[in-house]
Formats: C-alpha cells, sequence, structure tokens
C-alpha cells in the first residue's frame, strides 16, 4: 500500500480516537466530599460516535504508524516492520522518564523517608534499598512536594532543627510532621542523581514566599537566608533545574480561571529566580506553566490563554514548559481494579489510556499557534493509571497493585512521548513510591518493584536517544466492542550507534512473530528482554517478587532482518549491533 493512502487511513483512526476521548469525565471541586477534598462527577457531555466505526470501515485493519514506507501485509500471525536508521527525528530527551513524589499516604513517609534511628538501613534517614533501586533507573528529575500538596506547603516549616508539625488536608487528613523537608529532599535527590523539580506554592502562598524559598536554596552570597542555609548543612547554594508555577491552578490548586492565573503566573516568573552561579549560563533554571487537564473547551481556552500570552512575552517573565496532567481512569471517582481484573477491564483501561496521543495533538496544535519554534515543552508532568484504592487501604493514600497492564499503559505512554519527542521534552509519572502507578511499593522493611518499574529499566537505552521512524501493520486486537492495534512499536539510535527497538503486543492470549527489516545499519546481532506475565492482572507481591520480570529474549539476525517472536501482552525491547 502506497505510504500517503496509509497515512490518511492513521489520521482517521485519530480522528475517531479524538471524538471518542470527549466522553472523558470531568472533576468538579466539590466542598462535601470529606475524603479527599474534592469529589468527582460524571460527564454531562454528550456520548460521541464510537471509533470502532472508523475502525471497521478501514480494510483489513490497516493502521500504520510510522511515516513514509509501504508495508506488504504477511499472515495474521506474522507481522512485518521496517526500519529505517538514517532517517531519524528528535531525540527522546530522558526527562520524560521522570519521577513525582507527593506529600501523600507513603510516598514519602516511610517509602523514601524512615529517619536516622530507624531499622531499615538507610542514608541520613533515606531509605538504601529504595536508593539503590532508584539510582539503578537513572531517574532524570522528580517533582517535589506535589500535586495538590504542593499548593498548601509552606518551605520554612520544613527546615531546621525544630520542624512544625501540620496536617495534609488533602491526603486523608493526616499528621505532617515535615521531618522530609528541603534538605531531605536534596539529599534524596544526590543520592539518586536526579535533579530537582521544584513545584512552588501559588494556591495558598506568595510570590515572596516562593521567592525566598529559591534563595534559600540557590544563593551563593552570605545573604541571611543562605547563611540559614549553611547553618542547616549545607553552605554550597543547590541546584534547581525546573521550577513548576503551581499545581492544577484551575482546581485543587486554587480553582482560578485562566486570566487570574496567568497574572500570577507572570508575577511568579519575574520574582522568584534563581541565584546560583552554576545556574546564570548553562543549566538555567526552566519555568513550568500551569496547563490543561484535559481535552474540553475548559482546558482548551486554559492552553490558548497561556500561550496567547507567550507569544507576546517582554523580558520581564518567562515559561520555558506548559504542564498536562492526564490519567488513565475511564471514570471518575476511580472505581476499575488494580488487580482481580478480566480481559474487559484491560482492554478498556488500555483502550482509554491510548486518548493520551489526541490530547498531546490537540494541546501542541495550540501550542504551535503561538510557539511554532517549540522553545515551551509540553511537560506531562502527572501520568499513569489511576484506579480504586485496594480495599483496606487507607483511601486518601491512593494505594493500588500495579500489574502487566500497567507495564504495557506505561509503554504505549512513553512510545506517544517519544513520538511526539519535538514537544513533549518532560513527563512525570505518578508517583514514584507506594502512591498510584508506583515504580516501588514498601511496607516497613519490605520491598518489591513492580512491573513499571521493569519497563522503565527496560526503556533505559531511550533515554537522550535520538528517534528513528517505524513502520508497520499494527493489525487489530478485539475483545467486545474494544477495538485496538494490535502492536505497537518505537525505535531509537543511541549515541554510540546502537538501535534500539520497542515492540508491545497489547493481544493478551496471541502471540507475534516479528519480522524486522533493517535499512541504514549493518547489523550483526541483537539482544533483548521481554516482561510478560502469566494472566492479565499477574502483579509482584512481598512474597512473590518475580512474577513480572524481564527475561532474555532470543533476536536473530539473518540477511539484514531481525527476527523475534512477542509474547502475548509483552513489552519487548530489543538492541541492535551494528
Ligand atoms: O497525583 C495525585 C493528585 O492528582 C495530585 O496531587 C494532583 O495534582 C492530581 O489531581
Amino acid at each position: 500500500m502506497p505510504f500517503k493512502i496509509a497515512y490518511k487511513l492513521e489520521l482517521m483512526v485519530h480522528c475517531g480516537r479524538r471524538q471518542r476521548s470527549t466522553i472523558r469525565a470531568t472533576r468538579v471541586a466539590s466542598p462535601e466530599c470529606p475524603l479527599l477534598s474534592r469529589c468527582f462527577a460524571l460527564p454531562l457531555r454528550g456520548m460521541a460516535p464510537s471509533a470502532s466505526r472508523v475502525m471497521r470501515a478501514l480494510p483489513a485493519s490497516f493502521v500504520l504508524i510510522g511515516m513514509g514506507l509501504s508495508v506488504p501485509a504477511l499472515a495474521a500471525d506474522k507481522v512485518e516492520l521496517s526500519v529505517d536508521v538514517s532517517r531519524s527525528g528528535a531525540k527522546i530527551d530522558r526527562n520524560i522518564f521522570g519521577q513525582f513524589a507527593e506529600h501523600l499516604g507513603h510516598g514519602v513517609y516511610d517509602g523514601v523517608w524512615v529517619g536516622p534511628d530507624s531499622n531499615i538501613p538507610n542514608t541520613r534517614g533515606i531509605r538504601n534499598d529504595v536508593v539503590a533501586a532508584l539510582k539503578a533507573l537513572k531517574v532524570p528529575n522528580v517533582r517535589w512536594p506535589g500535586g495538590c500538596f504542593a499548593d498548601e506547603y509552606h518551605w520554612r516549616k520544613g527546615i531546621g532543627p525544630q520542624r512544625a508539625v501540620t496536617l495534609n488536608p488533602n491526603w486523608g487528613g493526616v499528621i505532617e510532621p515535615n521531618t522530609f523537608g528541603t534538605h531531605e529532599f536534596m539529599d534524596f535527590l544526590n543520592q539518586i542523581d536526579a535533579d530537582a523539580y521544584i513545584s512552588v506554592n501559588v494556591g495558598s502562598g506568595t510570590p515572596h514566599e516562593a521567592a525566598e524559598w529559591l534563595e534559600y536554596m540557590t544563593a551563593a552570597q552570605a545573604t541571611t537566608l543562605a547563611k540559614e542555609r549553611a547553618a542547616n548543612g549545607h553552605p554550597a547554594p543547590y541546584k534547581v533545574l525546573y521550577l513548576g508555577i503551581g499545581n492544577e491552578s484551575w482546581d485543587c490548586g486554587g480553582n482560578m480561571t485562566p486570566d487570574y492565573y496567568l497574572s500570577q503566573m507572570k508575577t511568579y516568573s519575574r520574582f522568584v529566580r534563581n541565584f546560583n552561579p552554576a545556574q546564570q549560563d548553562k543549566q538555567q533554571m526552566l519555568k513550568i506553566a500551569v496547563g490543561p487537564g484535559g481535552d474540553g473547551p475548559r482546558w482548551t481556552e486554559w492552553t490558548e490563554t497561556v500561550m496567547k500570552a507567550y507569544q507576546h512575552h517582554t523580558w520581564s517573565w518567562d515559561i520555558n514548559g506548559l504542564s498536562m496532567h492526564n490519567y488513565t481512569v475511564v471514570k471518575w471517582p476511580p472505581s476499575y481494579a488494580s488487580v482481580g481484573f478480566e480481559e474487559t477491564e484491560y482492554s478498556q483501561i488500555l483502550k482509554s489510556t491510548m486518548e493520551m496521543d489526541g490530547l498531546i495533538r490537540k494541546h501542541s496544535a495550540i501550542m504551535d499557534m503561538y510557539d511554532p519554534d517549540k522553545k515551551v515543552a509540553l511537560v506531562v508532568d502527572e501520568w499513569g493509571g489511576w484506579y480504586a484504592p485496594l480495599p483496606g487501604s487507607n483511601p486518601g493514600f491512593l494505594v493500588q497493585q500495579n500489574s502487566i497492564r500497567d507495564a504495557i499503559l506505561a509503554a504505549l505512554n512513553l512510545n506517544i512521548f517519544a513520538r511526539h519527542a519535538d514537544r513533549v521534552r518532560m513527563a512525570n509519572i505518578a508517583q514514584m513510591i507506594n502512591v498510584l502507578q508506583a515504580m516501588i511499593m514498601t511496607d516497613k522493611e519490605k520491598m518489591v518493584l513492580t512491573p513499571t518499574y521493569y519497563v522503565f529499566k527496560m526503556y533505559m537505552p531511550f533515554q537522550d536517544a535520538t528517534f528513528v521512524p517505524v513502520a508497520f501493520d499494527a493489525g487489530t486486537y478485539t475483545h467486545g466492542n474494544i477495538s485496538l492495534p494490535r502492536l505497537d512499536a518505537i525505535a531509537a539510535r543511541d549515541t554510540a550507534g546502537k538501535l534500539w527497538l520497542e515492540i508491545t503486543n497489547l493481544d493478551p492470549t496471541q502471540a507475534v512473530e516479528i519480522e524486522a527489516n533493517l535499512a541504514g545499519i549493518t547489523a550483526k546481532s541483537a539482544a533483548g528482554e521481554t516482561l510478560t506475565a502469566p494472566k492479565v492482572d499477574s502483579v509482584n507481591t512481598f512474597d512473590a517478587p518475580n512474577t513480572v520480570v524481564p527475561k532474555p529474549v532470543s533476536a536473530k539476525v539473518q540477511s539484514g532482518k531481525l527476527a523475534l517472536k512477542l509474547e502475548p501482552k509483552s513489552v519487548t525491547v530489543v538492541s541492535v549491533e551494528p
């Protein structure tokens, strides 16, 4: 099939997805929700025509994800991929593998911080097992302290020998001991070798408070605040590479209108300065404004307002990123189980997660109008699956299990970010430990790595690699009235010239034989790992931590072709040696 025709078909499918995505639920603030300080309402918007009609209209379910290559159809269980290494796209910024650690449930306390007197092995109060696991992931940045928590955080309560004991009204109304504050966060980052993404308080704080926090962290000269930092144990200024100006200012961050937020944001952008001498020329702090949280008119208006202002911004304020939040939830309140589900819920969640692509396209298109040079990054700094709280857990702590479904969900989203690498240059999965789609779960001295952790581990070679287009016939995986592409794939070339290929098989029951034509590279050998599991809801537990772990996959290279078999419901990463 010639490329032009195939490309049109792809657009039709995306159009269908966009229409469906209007079914997304709307979150609304409500004073009547005692638990999370907010409630969620089901959508009032009309049902959109199903994209499956569009899918059914496609001859042989042809969905080409790639550029400029035509692919002959093979037998149903065999798929041909084409990768031309001489064609390349944008750099896949390592920051899309960023993490998010909010003061929420056991995300920070117990998950990261156990205190120096704990029996759990720690370094200055920070768990050694967690540090080792995160260091092995090469985490690029961590967003902190929230989330909704950030807009009620007052940094002074978390420094010095005497910490104020406060409350965490957003998340269960529990005590916030403030024992994990600025110095502890920076120590943690130093231990895992990651950069700081600090979210400052716009909702209930002031520009003055945020400006002083940044001076406290970054000033090298002997100001009163810098001396206070030294007295608290850190004479050298800290590096703050990313500054979030508020969080969800349209909701938990203050329920602001776009115009009101815009004027607040300009003030913060102007006055919240980074004084670190090492960040004045290179490594300047990047400022990230609050952006959309969905795809309806409310959200397009928000993106439009911020980006239109950006187009005419003067020397006195600037932004380098626009945040976007998008959880895979299907409906609010989150009610899908994170374990003990069947194929129906598996396919529904995967269908829902693929709406990320349409959302990025929609907001990127608005950004392109006002920022055609793509100076402002789209920063997806909250994403992941959000399910019903695990029975018996505190519902305000957002505890859920993490299955092979989440591994596939993570791979699909990372692939979407990679395909939009020119605009999406940072993303932060929610959240790093014990909360929502976590990398790690802990229980006192026990720790277990989740399937999502292993996906991030397998994707490490894609950090800062150069995107290479892949063409393939994705085929269709159908369950009931849900139709999804059966396969997804991305490729990239690392700085050493090695080709990396990721292929996800969404089909939970059918294996797929892959034959990849490799152009622009003289392939000698290939090796890789695959992550799969016995059931759609297989998880790792403290008692059985190795149910979903990567295993070596056998890949053959012959006459410039790569052959490998993908297990059902699997994520596979292979490298091709030139
Ligand atoms: O990640 C949990 C919460 O989800 C965050 O605090 C908030 O920003 C979002 O609504």
